[in-house]
């Protein structure tokens, strides 16, 4: 049985006191006293106004800043807010950050997951070891009214947040507004570090949710030059396994598999859930992860489409059958949606879809030179074991479950 505690605020909490907190209508799973250790809970959670440095016009002063960084605590007394943290990476990043130990609390909504399938019980089944704060990224004074109520400092924030739908409005809500909030958040009690799960792909900028990430990158390099004493690790992954399976059970079934030109017109080095979890854990404690960019992939080299689909005949013991898509039909089909959104604004959405998939049918997720207009498998760095040849396997047996792709099913 866990040891844990579970503890959690709702956005509507109008208490700030554990007591209060304790007799609100919410259930409570165990005893929050042991929430946070006894110094932690003793605090001095920081005057809002006096360390609102994000919107500060001038860099403001700590009236006392700390003589050592978080660095030099042992992870248990580090307290690390998760935001995202119930999406396909950051819920390995909450458990990864768990099981090395540090204090986690994990932001998350009352109905969380895609589609709003998880209900507040199974979030808090799902967060064993960590402590979950149930509340509102996306409205500034709502996240920071339930920090105010964990009456603890901030660390550090893990960012895992994303726009579902990848949709233009939403992107500019989550992948720029809601993670900023979660900056101004964060740094207004106490946080000196913020590490970015961004996406490699944000080098060369064509689609909405890219801008969006890009504004919200600038800016928090921005805020660690203006401020010595905090800092960031932008993590910009290749491409999820997720977004690499969704063939696999077509191709098990005798379908065949569908790729785009020669198959060779992009390429990526796939990395899976803990693997990217684990360096994204990195990036809390190590010096040499603080104030980079930091572009990941997995072990191996990159595969363009034809190199997948080839591995999974290969592992599925079927006679290699391929459909190639000329990309110009993509071109042709957004060129038409183009034309349309300006006739029709409602169809916004779908148009940014088809440039997501144009974009990914042909941009390669490795480290990008501008100059040459080259992507580079060399200069894209390798991280963790698990292999995408280990991911079919796995998913010609047991199937995609927990691999779904977000509400719009393209990424
Ligand atoms: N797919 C790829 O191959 C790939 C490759 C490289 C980088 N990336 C990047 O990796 C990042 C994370 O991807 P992911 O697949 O882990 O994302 P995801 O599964 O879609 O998770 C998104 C997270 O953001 C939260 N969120 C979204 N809308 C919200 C809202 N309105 N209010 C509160 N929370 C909200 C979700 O909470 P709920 O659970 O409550 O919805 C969830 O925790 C993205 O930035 C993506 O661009 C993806």
């Amino acid at each position: 049985m866990s040891t844990s505690t579970f503890f959690y605020i709702t956005p509507n909490s109008s208490t700030s006191t554990f007591k209060n907190l304790l007799s609100s209508h919410h259930p409570i799973k165990t005893q929050p006293t042991s929430f946070l250790p006894q110094h932690l809970l003793k605090t001095h959670v920081p005057n809002r106004k006096r360390f609102n440095l994000a919107t500060a016009s001038t860099p403001t002063v700590l009236e006392s800043p700390p003589k050592s960084s978080f660095r030099d605590k042992p992870p248990k007394d580090i307290n690390v807010l998760v935001v995202g943290s119930t999406g396909y990476i950051g819920n390995f990043v909450v458990k990864e950050l768990v099981n090395r130990g540090f204090n986690v609390i994990a932001v998350c909504r009352e109905k969380s997951g895609i589609r709003g399938k998880n209900n507040k019980d199974d979030t808090l089944n799902m967060f064993n070891g960590a402590n979950v704060c149930f509340s509102d990224v996306t409205r500034l004074q709502i996240l920071e009214k339930s920090l105010e109520n964990l009456g603890v400092s901030i660390d550090v924030v893990v960012s895992c947040l994303a726009s579902r739908s990848g949709g233009v409005k939403d992107s500019w809500k989550i992948d720029y507004e809601a993670t900023k909030n979660s900056l101004l958040a964060g740094k207004n009690f106490g946080a000196k570090h913020f590490v970015l799960l961004s996406a490699i792909c944000v080098q060369k900028p064509l689609l909405e949710f890219q801008r969006a990430k890009l504004k919200f990158e600038a800016e928090l390099v921005e805020e660690a030059e203006k401020d010595d004493s905090f800092s960031y690790s932008i993590v910009r992954p290749t491409a999820f396994f997720k977004s690499l399976g969704g063939q696999v059970e077509l191709v098990k079934d005798g379908k065949p598999y569908v790729m785009f030109g020669d198959g060779k017109l992009c390429a990526c080095k796939p990395i899976s859930e803990p693997d990217l979890a684990s360096f994204i854990a990195d990036c809390v404690l190590k010096p040499d992860m603080v104030n980079k960019i930091l572009p990941i992939g997995g072990p191996g080299k990159a595969l363009t489409p034809l190199e997948q689909g080839e591995m999974l005949f290969k592992l599925a013991g079927k006679k290699p059958n391929f459909i190639k898509v000329p990309i110009e039909i993509m071109d042709f089909v957004i060129g038409i949606l183009d034309f349309l959104v300006n006739i029709f604004p409602s169809l916004e959405d779908v148009a940014e879809f088809g440039k997501i998939g144009r974009y990914y049918a042909a941009e390669s997720m490795l480290v990008y030179d501008p100059e040459t207009n080259q992507y580079s498998d060399e200069e894209t760095p390798s991280y963790g074991n698990d292999t995408l040849e280990d991911f079919f396997k796995k998913v010609l047996e047991e199937g995609m479950a927990g691999q779904e792709l977000g509400e719009q099913t393209i990424f």
